[in-house]
């Protein structure tokens, strides 16, 4: 068995949040295995995520909303290194179309990658944990699951309370075997990718008008949670959804 945590990230190899909690979680000293749709950026990834370790970050290319291949997966991991500690659900699609105007496929691909993705991942993490008796999870949900949000549409906002529901009951359900299971909700996280989808005010004006801290989130801001998270330091915290938003979307 490994000697060191091992932590799955599934979509690591986009442009934002995945690839920074991966590199986070490396340089808090587990050894990362990145999983993404797409082969793309994951060969460099693995490589630089190797290095900061010292230890092999292997890289899968993984379908999430394929079941099987999220078992197989899985499977491969804990029989290649003995645990899985870690795992985080970043995995996240969304087609913007009005209810009245939404087709069955958007509806249907959103709910399968945001919310059975995550819990397919989840489903297969688990009896690794639990013959474990230790780990932590964390779904990255959105405040589109808390909040009327159109610009995200309603698939995604359906998926990701959905994902907000899951986390609350697979926490309660391994609470006793030493797992815990917390999701976070972030506000907008910039990356170079919404630049090219939004108008080009849209960023300066949402900081006017809404960010309490005068900033737009970095795909760091919720690595860093997601450290806290996973760390004995939150060894108390389960069952929560955490909002990372600067200010935007408070719920105190
Ligand atoms: N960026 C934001 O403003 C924001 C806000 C709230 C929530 N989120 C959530 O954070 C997560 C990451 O979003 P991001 O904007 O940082 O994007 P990202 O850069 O992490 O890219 C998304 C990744 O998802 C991968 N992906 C898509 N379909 C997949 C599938 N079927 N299986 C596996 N991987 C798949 C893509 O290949 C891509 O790498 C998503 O769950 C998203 O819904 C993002």
């Amino acid at each position: 068995m490994s000697d060191i945590k091992t932590a799955i990230v599934t979509a690591a190899a986009g442009a934002g949040i995945g690839a920074a909690i991966a590199r986070q979680l490396a340089a808090d000293g587990m050894r990362v295995i990145i999983t993404d749709l797409h082969e793309g950026r994951m060969v460099k990834l693995s490589e630089e995520l190797s290095r900061v370790v010292g230890t092999e970050c292997p890289w899968y290319r993984l379908d999430v909303s394929d079941h099987a291949a999220v078992e197989d997966v899985f499977n491969q991991v804990a029989g290649r290194y003995g645990r899985i500690d870690v795992l985080v659900n970043n995995a996240g699609w969304s087609k913007i179309e009005p209810v009245a105007e939404m087709s069955l496929e958007t509806w249907q691909k959103c709910i399968d990658i945001d919310l059975t993705g995550t819990f397919s991942c989840i489903r297969h993490a688990l009896p690794h944990m639990i013959a474990a008796n230790s780990g932590s999870i964390v779904n990255i949900s959105s405040i589109s699951g808390w909040e009327m949000t159109t610009e995200h549409g309603a698939a995604y906002s359906a998926a990701k309370a959905g994902v907000m529901a899951l986390t609350r009951v697979a926490a309660a359900e391994n609470g006793k075997h030493g797992i815990r299971v917390n999701a976070i909700a972030p506000g907008l996280i910039y990356n170079d990718f919404l630049r090219r989808i939004y108008p080009d005010d849209f960023f300066d004006g949402y900081l006017a008008k809404k960010a309490f801290l005068d900033r737009l989130g970095q795909p760091e801001d919720v690595a860093h949670l997601v450290s806290f998270l996973v760390s004995e330091k939150a060894g108390y915290v389960t069952g929560e959804v955490y909002g990372v938003s600067g200010g935007v979307h408070p719920h105190a």
